[in-house]
C-alpha cells in the first residue's frame, strides 16, 4: 500500500505538470482526488491493513494528498496566469492605427461655378429663376422673335419631345425670359441657371445636355451702357478685376442691338501681348464668354409690354465653358462622367 500511495504521488505530479489550462487541471484533480478517485480508491484498502500499521500509512496518504493539493495549486495559479496573457495577447487593441474616415461628399465643379456665377448676379440686385426644361415652341422660339422658319428649329438641332408636336427640350435658357415677363410686370433683374439640350454629339466641347446662365433686366430707361456696366462688372468679379473685356456686334433674334462678349485670354498674354501658339484663344488673345444685346421690341410686345414704356438687356452664357476656363481644362465630358478621381479635386 505505500509503494501504492508513492506511485500515485508520483503519477499525480507527472501529469500536474503536464496541464496547460484550467480545464485540464480540473479533470486531473478529479481523477486523483474526487470522491471517486485514485487516492479514495486506494484508501477503502485501509481496513485491510493490520491496526499497528495503518496510523503511519494514514499519516502518508495525507502527506501524498497535500502534495497533490500544493502542486495543484501552484500550477493553477501558473495556468490562470498563462490564459490571462493570452487573453491580453489575443484582444489586444491598437489605438495607434488610423481611424476609418467617411468620404465627405462636395458640391459638384459645375454647380460650384453656376452658384458663383448666380451669386455675382443676386448682389447686383437679380432674382433667381428658372423654368420648365419640357418646353413649347412658343416660349423657345416664337415669342423670342425667331423667324417661323428659322433653322435651329430643324431637328438637327431642337430634340422634340414627339414627333409633330411643339413640346420640345428647351434648347437655351433665354425661353425663361417669356415664362417671367409673362407672369409679372418691370421692373426685373433676373438670373436664370439651367439645364439645356441640343442634337449634338459629344466631344471635348459639345453634350447634347448642358448647362447655360441667362440673365435680363427690364426697367424704364435701361441702354446699352447699364448692359455693358453690369457684364464688365460681372465678368471682372469672376475673372480677376484687370480682366480687359470686349463688345463685338453680333445677331440674335431676341435682341437688337446685339453683341458677343469677349475676356482677354486666361491662358496665355492676353490681348495685350498674345501668344500665337496658345491653344486655348488660338493666338487671338480673346475668348468669347457670352451673347447679350438690348431685348427685342417684339420680344416684349410678345409679353405685353409696351417698348416705348420699358426697355431691357439680356445675356446668355455656357457654364462648361466658363468651368473649362476656370479650372483650365479641356474636356467638357470629365463634368459627366462622375469619374471621382476628378470630382473630388474639387472638394
Ligand atoms: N440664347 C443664346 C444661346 O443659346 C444665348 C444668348 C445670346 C442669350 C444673347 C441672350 C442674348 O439673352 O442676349 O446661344
Amino acid at each position: 500500500m505505500r509503494a501504492e500511495l508513492a506511485e500515485l504521488r508520483q503519477a499525480a505530479l507527472t501529469e500536474i505538470a503536464a496541464t496547460r489550462t484550467p480545464g485540464e487541471l480540473d479533470a486531473v484533480r478529479v481523477r486523483y482526488l474526487g470522491r471517486k478517485g485514485s487516492l479514495n480508491a486506494i484508501l477503502r484498502g485501509l481496513g485491510q491493513l493490520a491496526a499497528d500499521e495503518r496510523p503511519a500509512v494514514g499519516a502518508l496518504a495525507n502527506d501524498v494528498k497535500e502534495a497533490i493539493v500544493a502542486a495543484l495549486d501552484t500550477k493553477g495559479a501558473e495556468v490562470a496566469g498563462d490564459e490571462l496573457r493570452r487573453a491580453l495577447a489575443e484582444e489586444r487593441i491598437d489605438v495607434t492605427l488610423p481611424g476609418r474616415t467617411r468620404p465627405r461628399g462636395h458640391v459638384h465643379p459645375l454647380r460650384q461655378i453656376e452658384d458663383e456665377i448666380v451669386d455675382i448676379f443676386v448682389r447686383m440686385g437679380f432674382r433667381v429663376a428658372e423654368g420648365p426644361e419640357i418646353d413649347d415652341d412658343y416660349h423657345n422660339f416664337g415669342a423670342l422673335n425667331f423667324e417661323p422658319d428659322h433653322p435651329a428649329r430643324d431637328m438637327q438641332d431642337t430634340i422634340f419631345v414627339a414627333a409633330g408636336n411643339d413640346t420640345l427640350l428647351r434648347t437655351h435658357m433665354s425661353p425663361v425670359q417669356i415664362h417671367v415677363m409673362s407672369a409679372s410686370k418691370p421692373p426685373l433683374r433676373v438670373i436664370a441657371p439651367g439645364t439645356v439640350y441640343r442634337r449634338d454629339e459629344l466631344d471635348t466641347t459639345h453634350s447634347p445636355m448642358f448647362q447655360q446662365i441667362e440673365g435680363f433686366m427690364v426697367d424704364e430707361r435701361v441702354t446699352l451702357a447699364d448692359l455693358k456696366g453690369v457684364l464688365i462688372h460681372f465678368l471682372r468679379r469672376l475673372f480677376g478685376p484687370q480682366t480687359g473685356v470686349r463688345f463685338r456686334p453680333s445677331f440674335f433674334p431676341f435682341t437688337e442691338p446685339s453683341a458677343e462678349v469677349d475676356i482677354a485670354c486666361t491662358s496665355c498674354g492676353g490681348s495685350a501681348n498674345p501668344d500665337p501658339a496658345c491653344r486655348v484663344c488660338h493666338g487671338s488673345g480673346w475668348l468669347e464668354i457670352l451673347g447679350a444685346g438690348m431685348i427685342h421690341p417684339n420680344v416684349l410686345r410678345a409679353v405685353g409690354y409696351d417698348p416705348q414704356a420699358v426697355q431691357g438687356f439680356a445675356f446668355g452664357m455656357g457654364t462648361e465653358r466658363i468651368a473649362l476656363l476656370r479650372y483650365g481644362i479641356d474636356d467638357l465630358r470629365l463634368f459627366y462622367d462622375n469619374d471621382l478621381r476628378f470630382l473630388t479635386q474639387f472638394a
